[in-house]
């Protein structure tokens, strides 16, 4: 039985890249994978981090701005999200939205039903005149049914999410989401900005070790989904800056030689002493990757709203 027959036969749907990522030279797995119920809400946890100032900073350019930035965008607005998770951000928005035109849809897009069960439940009935209609599916697939809404769309892409992928990909997915728009239509595209290491890495390496527990998940998770036996004590959480690719770079650090079997893959992964699994990359944005990424995804930037730190930017793009 070759090795992707047998990631087939298994249980689990994440079988397959789990395989991928641990059968290379070097290891690694796709960030997607923290996102099971217990990883969302780790998440969740590490947004109200007082080092994790990201969640807070966005919040607080959308809460001083989204009425220039819903102005700009133009009249009788759809509203999009991509990656919506429980949008609590997105409320800023439709307030705006709401204060402008007496009825707004809003499509939430995540991966997550559960998620997207929360939005739905927190924001109906909390506002006249907004319909919610969600929809489970990636970006680019759920971006496409509601291609031909009524109404000029604007979508938001928040969180720096966009700095989960290489530049090259960022563009490509920018350019798969300007595939269902029109031309005009707009994007609100919130980035995280490049900043000193001492603020950086203690984001991603909090004292109350949230963010260890949250990296640390994707190997309790393959215990629980693909009977794995790795010991989360036998791995460190590692957050490091790199300035050449303007990322931090977070893994899994083997602390000891050990082979760890994973049973529904029918596999034995082994690790070096010090040995990583690459977790996650996550972009750190100046004008310019935001200018080239935007350029291939076939946006032009029209505008940008910061904080008073420069820490963290939120861009309104439209389709050319
Ligand atoms: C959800 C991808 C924006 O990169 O800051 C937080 C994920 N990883 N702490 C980020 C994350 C570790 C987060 N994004």
């Amino acid at each position: 039985m070759s090795a992707y027959e047998r990631a087939e036969r298994a249980v689990s749907p994440i079988a397959e890249v789990v395989l991928a990522g641990l059968m290379q030279r070097r290891k690694s797995l796709p960030p997607k994978l923290f996102y099971d119920a217990e990883g969302s809400q780790l998440f969740e946890r590490i947004t109200e981090l007082p080092e994790y100032y990201l969640t807070r900073t966005e919040a607080r350019i959308l809460e001083r701005y989204a009425g220039q930035m819903v102005e700009a965008a133009g009249d009788g607005l759809t509203l999009v999200e991509l990656g919506a998770g429980t949008a609590t951000k997105t409320r800023i928005v439709i307030r705006e939205l709401l204060s402008r035109q007496s009825r707004v849809t809003f499509y939430p897009i995540d991966v997550s039903h559960t998620a997207l069960e929360d939005a739905v439940r927190n924001l109906n009935g909390d506002y006249a005149g907004l319909e919610v209609r969600p929809v489970v599916a990636d970006y680019c697939e759920g971006l496409d049914g509601i291609a031909n809404t009524s109404g000029e769309k604007l979508v938001l892409y928040l969180g720096s999410s966009i700095g989960n992928f290489e530049p090259m990909r960022a563009g490509a997915v920018l350019h798969s989401v300007r595939g269902s728009l029109r031309k005009g239509e707009a994007l609100l595209l919130g980035t995280d900005l490049v900043k000193s290491e001492r603020v950086l890495v203690p984001a991603y390496d909090d004292a109350q070790g949230v963010t260890e527990r949250f990296n640390k998940n994707v190997l309790a998770r393959i215990n629980r989904e693909l009977g794995g036996h790795f010991d989360l004590k036998q791995f460190k959480h590692v957050a490091e800056w790199n300035p050449k690719c303007s990322r931090m770079e977070i893994y899994l650090e083997s602390l000891r030689e050990q082979t760890v079997s994973v049973d529904s893959l029918a596999m034995r992964v082994h690790f070096e002493q010090g040995e990583r699994i690459h977790t996650e990359n996550s972009y750190k944005f100046n004008e310019h990757m935001v200018r080239s990424i935007l350029s291939m995804g076939g946006f032009e930037l029209e505008r940008t709203w910061t904080d008073r730190r420069n820490w963290f930017a939120v861009h309104l793009a439209r389709v050319k």
